[in-house]
């Protein structure tokens, strides 16, 4: 055998060697493209749930943050916040001086304290809940109320459409002789 010929097996051999790899990764790339990826996010204010089908999958589910209500708020829309109002509306007077219903009057409520109107009988629950009605807070009551504040007397489900809640909070913001800022 000659070098010439030795040459022509090495190359020979490359080759195959070569076109191997090739369909190894190209193997790799079809497996990739026909993994069933259901991966499901659903993030609405602060929770987030995560339904993953597959340990593959979730080893390269990207983190993905829920959304904030701030970043919610600079694109809601006050009109539509009026409309989702009127689920409150059965229990709530927005304006100024409006009265209690079944629920407490809700005039300039961003940033107040919570469950804190002397001329409102609160659940106990509320009474006792510590802080201020940020918007955060706000968020996360009307996102589920029952959970937010266990014991409320609020006998509503809550506002699931994280667009709801901004466009409704954007609304509850605007009734005030001085809006809190939105940051
Ligand atoms: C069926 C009646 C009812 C409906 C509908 C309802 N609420 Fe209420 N809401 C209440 C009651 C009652 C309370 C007092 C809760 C307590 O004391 O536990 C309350 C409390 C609140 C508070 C706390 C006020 C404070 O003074 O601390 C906010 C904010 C609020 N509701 C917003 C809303 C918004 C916004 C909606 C509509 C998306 C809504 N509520 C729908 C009855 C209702």
């Amino acid at each position: 055998m000659d070098s010439f010929e030795i040459n022509k097996i090495v190359a020979v051999v490359l080759i195959v060697a070569l076109v191997f790899i090739g369909l190894a990764n190209f193997g790799e790339i079809l497996y990739e493209v026909e993994k069933p990826e259901i991966a499901h996010y659903q993030v609405e204010g602060t929770e987030s749930v995560m339904t993953i089908s597959s340990e593959a999958v979730a080893e390269e589910a990207p983190v993905i943050e829920a959304v904030s209500i701030i970043e919610l708020l600079a694109s809601a829309d006050i009109d539509k916040g009026a409309k989702v109002f009127k689920k409150c509306s059965q229990c709530h007077v927005v304006e100024k001086d409006g009265a209690n219903k079944i629920g407490p009057a809700l005039w300039n409520i961003v940033n107040k304290d919570i469950g804190a109107k002397e001329d409102f009988k609160y659940s106990k629950a509320m009474a006792e809940f510590e802080g201020d009605w940020t918007y955060e807070q706000l968020n996360g009551y009307l996102l589920n109320p029952k959970k937010y504040v266990e014991g409320t007397k609020m006998a509503f489900a809550g506002l699931k459409k994280d667009t709801d809640r901004a466009n409704v909070i954007l609304y509850l913001r605007s009734f005030s002789d001085n809006p809190a800022p939105i940051e």
